[in-house]
């Protein structure tokens, strides 16, 4: 019997409530496998309130580290040493690294949606997006693509006040970039896609077994901008086949899901995922 478990082999896990439905256990136990490297990853299911007990757990066993999901990943910034800079600013923290007992924290959630722009050679920089949704997805990719260099970002939501505390919080830290909220509302919406580059849907509309778009009319539409989903089940939401019908480029939410993964893995590893393992293995693309 050969086990790849041995007695070096160290800890890493997600801390979170739910954690059953992850991908994330295949994702990372595929990639170190693959690359021969002596970790493990666990899902741990951790109730709300108890986050504070679920780190000391992983500080305990010696993990090499951790990813946070629902609802932990505002609270736990309270128990760590360090918190990257674009990190602070988003307010969450999704990856953390154990150095020597002390603890590091990441977000790779607004990183892994850049890189699958910069995959794709979408340019951002210097140029206007349009998000719609202002939960904690929405908040990672904003703040991270003022911080990486948007030139203009405009949110719009259903409730009002949530889009505002990310705009203000870009206004106030990332001035370069140029921040707008606005109320959901298609005809305003119509009129601020006009001169942007890229719309990005970061609400839950359209998510399985939703088959919506949270854009109905496809006058939002012109062939210069790239529209992103970060949903990516099903694989083609009704606004990514709207946006395939007005001809415009555009990519559902796989590729931020994997490479949010894989700056993770990376940050505990110093190695590469193999991304296209990955993509074959787990999402048959
Ligand atoms: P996540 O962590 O994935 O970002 P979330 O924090 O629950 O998820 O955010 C979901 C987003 O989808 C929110 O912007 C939500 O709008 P509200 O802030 O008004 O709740 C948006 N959303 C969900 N259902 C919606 C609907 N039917 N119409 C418009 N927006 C919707």
């Amino acid at each position: 019997m050969n086990s790849r478990i041995k007695g070096r082999t160290r800890l890493i896990g997600l801390l979170g409530d739910p954690v059953k439905h992850s991908l994330s256990p295949l994702m990372h136990n595929i990639a170190f496998k693959a690359l021969d490297l002596d970790y493990v990853y666990m899902a741990f299911q951790v109730k709300e309130g108890f986050i504070k007990e679920g780190i000391e757990a992983m500080k305990t066993l010696n993990g090499a580290g951790f990813n946070l999901t629902m609802p932990h990943k505002q609270s736990v910034i309270g128990y760590l040493d360090e918190v990257s800079e674009e990190a602070a600013l988003i307010g969450s923290v999704n990856t953390v690294k154990n150095v020597d007992g002390k603890l590091l924290g990441y977000n790779t959630d607004g990183k892994g949606f850049v890189k699958s722009l910069e995959e794709k050679e979408i340019e951002y920089k210097g140029k206007k997006t349009i998000i719609l949704g202002a939960g904690g997805a929405a908040r990672a990719i904003a703040t991270q693509l003022a911080y990486d260099g948007a030139g203009e970002i405009v949110i719009f939501n259903r409730t009002f006040s949530s889009a505002v505390e990310i705009i203000d919080n870009i206004n106030k830290n990332l001035p370069s970039c140029k921040g707008k909220a606005l109320q959901l509302n298609e005809e305003e919406l119509i009129r601020e896609i006009k001169d942007a580059s890229i719309l990005i849907n970061c609400t839950s509309v359209g998510m399985e077994p939703n088959s919506k778009s949270i854009i109905s009319s496809n006058k939002a539409f012109h062939k210069d901008l790239f529209v992103a989903d970060i949903i990516y089940q099903p694989t083609k939401t009704k606004l990514l086949k709207i946006a395939e019908e007005e001809g415009c480029n555009y990519m559902n939410g796989l590729m931020m899901l994997i490479w949010q993964g894989a700056i993770a893995f990376n940050i505990w590893t110093g190695e590469h995922m193999p991304i296209d393992l990955i993509r074959k293995e787990i999402f048959k693309s």
